[in-house]
């Protein structure tokens, strides 16, 4: 198995709006190239490149129409050969995004399953046998096509679901996992990931992993059809690394997925801790982590302890981090997210601040979403130094806030958010206790109550990490007794005998 995943820092790269080496007003595959340095210095030895893939781009590139050719506007498989290359040189590893639940309805397979004749893409979707029958609770796609049918949508109107078969089919048209038409898809689906990852990628992120096998309530069927995936893998790839779009590690990680994210989706609790009304790491300090700690614990013991599960700063579907937390509560936010286990994530651009751009029109499906799609801010100069283009061409507006962050102006400012980032990195390379397999135990985490607390261990070493987040000093009981401190920031604990005052607005590592 990939040991390098112990020790991986994610940087998620949103490749249109990153780096344009070409003036058109997009970013490119080169531009990732032109940045990697960057990355590596941040600290991040990983990278996640969104859908780089042949698109009409209905759906920012979850909508592909050739999984096999990338997108001409980012470069040529070569370009994106070399990306991997470029990576390895530094000890980096790249994960592509893998879409395997849907493509666009410009994809040939789905030209030809629209056919009235059989082919060897009739059973590629999935498919009702009457135009007048839908498919139950999915939506659908009908009346373009020639043959007699309503096609089932994954996601958009325009993203027709591939067919992996239903858990327990009660319709005719319906069929089972161990049809030939689903066994089919996903063999298709493995001699795509056998393209690239023989090419060089080091895996996937997997878009919407869990909603593959449909009417498949408890996800049993998705997870074996994963556990398959994984046997292929094991054989001809066994260090691809597989990170799942799913929300639920304690059926991914079963899956063979070594990682799994929490969302602003689904059970987590994420959310109460950025992004609502009144967030935990708000100063205001009138938030709750207690949901989100219980709701951790849980899947945490039911993966027993092995998998990963990812807390990112932010992704392309979330509105971004400083839109609800702002200056000193983001540098808390990371000192919480880069002393988690699992891997990190860090989504391009929230290790400056980036801003979420409110009232952009839609861009390429991003509805709500383009506030937090907007190109990178590099510098000063003409378009943040994003892109020589035209400003009007840029393919979504910038930040136009005279006082955006940008990652020059950060870098030569000790006290920026970018430098506690990296110094936060750092310390997490250097401590065994805060990588991303060692152990959490929950020290403090009580309703309506601050601060957090939590211990992270190994065999040799022990770190009790004690977040404050609220305007507010607080104190709590703790049956650990801090002996030296290896990072803080606002102030450092104190404590007497179990009691521990903990100062406002502060975050800090403790080796017990
Ligand atoms: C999840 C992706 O992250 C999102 O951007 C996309 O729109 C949907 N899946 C559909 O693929």
């Amino acid at each position: 198995m990939a040991k390098w995943l112990d020790h991986a820092v994610f940087y998620e790269i949103y490749p249109q709006s990153f780096y344009d080496t070409n003036s058109d007003g997009i970013g490119d595959f080169k531009g990732i190239i032109a940045k990697l340095d960057y990355i590596c210095e941040l600290g991040c030895n990983a990278i996640w490149i969104n859908p780089c893939f042949e698109s009409p781009f209905g759906d920012a590139g979850y909508d592909v129409s050739d999984y096999y050719r990338t997108a001409p506007r980012y470069g040529t498989n070569e370009d994106l050969k070399q990306i991997f290359d470029e990576a390895h040189k530094r000890n980096m590893h790249v994960l592509l995004d893998l879409v395997p639940g849907h493509t666009s309805v410009e994809h040939k397979w789905f030209k030809e399953s629209m056919k009235a004749g059989h082919n060897q893409y009739t059973d590629r979707y999935v498919w009702t046998d009457s135009i007048w029958e839908e498919p139950a609770g999915m939506g659908c796609i009908r009346g373009i096509s020639e043959r007699d049918g309503s096609c089932a949508v994954n996601f958009f109107s325009h993203q027709p679901a591939l067919n992996y078969g239903f858990y327990k089919p009660d319709k005719k048209w319906q069929q089972s996992m161990d049809d030939e038409g689903p066994k089919a898809t996903l063999e298709a689906l493995k001699d795509i990931m056998r393209f690239w990852l023989k090419m060089g990628c080091d895996g996937f992120r997997v878009d919407m992993a869990g909603s593959l096998v449909k009417h498949d309530e408890d996800g049993k069927g998705t997870i074996k059809l994963w556990q398959n995936i994984r046997e292929f893998l094991d054989q001809e790839f066994p260090d691809a690394v597989m990170v799942s779009e799913w929300g639920e590690p304690d059926k991914s990680l079963l899956g063979g997925f070594h990682m799994d994210f929490l969302l602003h989706f689904g059970p987590s609790h994420y959310n109460d801790l950025f992004r609502c009304e009144e967030p935990f790491f708000s100063g205001r300090g009138k938030g709750d982590v207690s949901g989100f700690v219980a709701k951790y614990k849980e899947n945490y013991e039911k993966t027993e302890r092995k998998g990963l599960i990812c807390i990112p700063s932010g992704n392309h579907d979330m509105i971004r981090l400083a839109k609800t937390i702002h200056g000193d509560e983001l540098k808390i936010a990371f000192a919480f997210l880069l002393s988690m286990p699992g891997a990190p994530f860090i989504y391009y651009g929230d290790e400056i601040g980036m801003r979420y751009v409110e009232n952009l029109k839609s861009v390429e499906g991003g509805y709500e979403r383009t506030g937090s799609r907007s190109p990178m801010q590099w510098d000063k100069s003409l378009n943040a130094g994003f892109s020589n283009a035209p400003e009007e061409d840029l393919y979504i507006p910038l930040d136009r806030d005279i006082n955006r962050p940008d990652v020059e102006s950060q870098q030569k400012d000790e006290t920026s958010l970018y430098h506690e980032v990296k110094k936060l990195l750092k310390i997490r390379r250097s401590h065994p206790a805060l990588q991303n397999r060692s152990e959490i135990e929950f020290v403090y985490a009580e309703k309506n109550k601050y601060p957090l607390a939590y211990l992270r261990s190994c065999e040799n070493e022990h770190i009790l990490v004690v977040i404050n987040p609220s305007d507010q000093e607080q104190t709590f009981d703790c049956s650990y007794i801090p002996k030296e401190t290896v990072y803080h920031f606002g102030g450092i604990i104190t404590a007497t005998g179990s009691h521990i005052t903990v100062p406002a607005g502060s975050a800090g590592f403790y080796i017990i």
